[in-house]
């Protein structure tokens, strides 16, 4: 038995059969098909664990930043996908090349980022992402997956429905733009942070600095306080839905996303229904964050799943919203 403690940004207590690390490709095809059940773990930042992982874990550390193509100012980039995330938007930075630089700080590895498509500040994986190569676990098959056959959506792919736990995904191939000149300053907190720096003509490091300021001030950090980001999903309301709310809420903060739907920050919901900052024992809701639940040290994987529970009947009981998690929970 082995502690995944150290292993999850929560920080719960629980325990593998085994722990295996894999640095090569050829390092995950030795250990398969595999009699013991086995789960892939990245750097722990989007997973909850309510019990002990009866099986195998495979921590993927297959590295490698390879530029494999450029047309013009094209660029496409294959990543392995043990890469730390927020270091590989900083090579891009370094290397002036853009499509990342939104989505710089955000935790884990890169072969977990089509997982959920993961997004922030008005970008998402998707925008830059080609292909991938997986491994199927049962079977040890190479398999590459192009953009379309991922299904990403917000917060999602079809690696997180019909082919959950199934796939070991070794690389991400996405394309970048040599010395790019625009950028995504939509999100209302980035422009803010560049008027307030005087900045006119920002360049890709700025835009990353930004992200960077914005993020560390609003987000607890894992080191210093177990969390996985926003524990649930923004949910996503008819327009019709939302008018009927706003009738009621006349306050109610909404994102149009486009002529027929309307995403309600979670946050909100759950400040607005008394949560914001509560503890029970050792689990919590931020004080910075409404969406972020937290474990202040010993809480456990069920107590921190309860006090979700409890959330999710709040926010239904006071605006008929039914919540859905985006941190897997095991
Ligand atoms: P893990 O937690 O290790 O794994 C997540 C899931 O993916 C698990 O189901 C696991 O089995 C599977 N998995 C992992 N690696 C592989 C692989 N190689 N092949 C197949 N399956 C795999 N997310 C956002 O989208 N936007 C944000 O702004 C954001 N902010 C965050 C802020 C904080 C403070 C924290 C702690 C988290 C935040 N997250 C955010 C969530 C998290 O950073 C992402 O979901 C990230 O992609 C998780 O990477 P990981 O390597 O830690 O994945
Ligand atoms: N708000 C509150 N109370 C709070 C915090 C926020 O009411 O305590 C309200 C405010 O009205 C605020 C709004 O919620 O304007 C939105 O808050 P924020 O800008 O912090 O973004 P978010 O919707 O909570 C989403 C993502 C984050 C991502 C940011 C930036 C989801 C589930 N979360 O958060 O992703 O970093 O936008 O783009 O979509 C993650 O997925 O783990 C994550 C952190």
């Amino acid at each position: 038995m082995i502690s995944l403690r150290p292993y999850n940004s929560f920080g719960v207590e629980c325990y593998a059969d085994k722990l295996l690390i894999v640095h090569n490709l050829n390092d995950l095809l030795t250990l398969l098909p595999s009699a013991m059940p086995i789960l892939i773990l990245g750097e722990g930042s989007n997973i909850l664990f309510t019990k002990n992982w009866a099986g195998l874990v495979i921590l993927n550390r297959i590295k490698g930043i390879e530029i494999i193509k450029e047309s013009g100012d094209e660029v496409w980039v294959k990543v392995g996908a043990g890469e730390n995330w927020h270091e590989f938007t900083q090579w891009a930075v370094d290397n002036n090349l853009g499509g990342v630089e939104n989505l710089s700080l955000i935790y884990g590895t890169v072969g977990a980022a089509p997982i959920q498509n993961i997004g922030a500040y008005g970008v998402e994986l998707e925008t830059v992402f080609e292909r991938l190569e997986t491994v199927i676990l049962a079977t040890g098959e190479v398999k590459t997956y192009e953009k379309a056959a991922c299904r990403f959506g917000y917060r999602e792919s079809v690696f997180k429905h019909e082919l959950k736990n199934q796939h070991c995904i070794v690389s991400v191939t996405l394309k970048l733009q040599r010395n790019p000149k625009k950028f995504n300053t939509d999100y209302g907190d980035i422009a803010l942070f560049l008027q307030n720096k005087g900045i006119k003509t920002p360049t890709l490091r700025d835009i990353s600095q930004a992200v960077i300021a914005i993020r560390t001030q609003k987000l607890p950090n894992p080191s210093e306080m177990g969390n996985a980001g926003s524990f649930f999903k923004n949910p996503v309301l008819s327009k019709r839905q939302y008018n009927e709310l706003l009738q009621q809420f006349p306050y109610m903060p909404s994102f149009a996303l486009n002529e027929t739907q309307v995403k309600i920050p979670a946050a909100w919901l759950i400040q607005q229904s008394g949560w914001r900052g509560r503890r029970v024992d050792d689990a919590g809701v931020a004080e910075k964050h409404a969406l972020v639940l937290v474990n202040y040290g010993q809480a456990t994987g069920m107590e921190i799943k309860h006090l979700a529970l409890d959330i999710l009947q709040s926010v239904k009981q006071k605006f008929g919203i039914m919540l859905t998690p985006e941190v897997n929970i095991f």
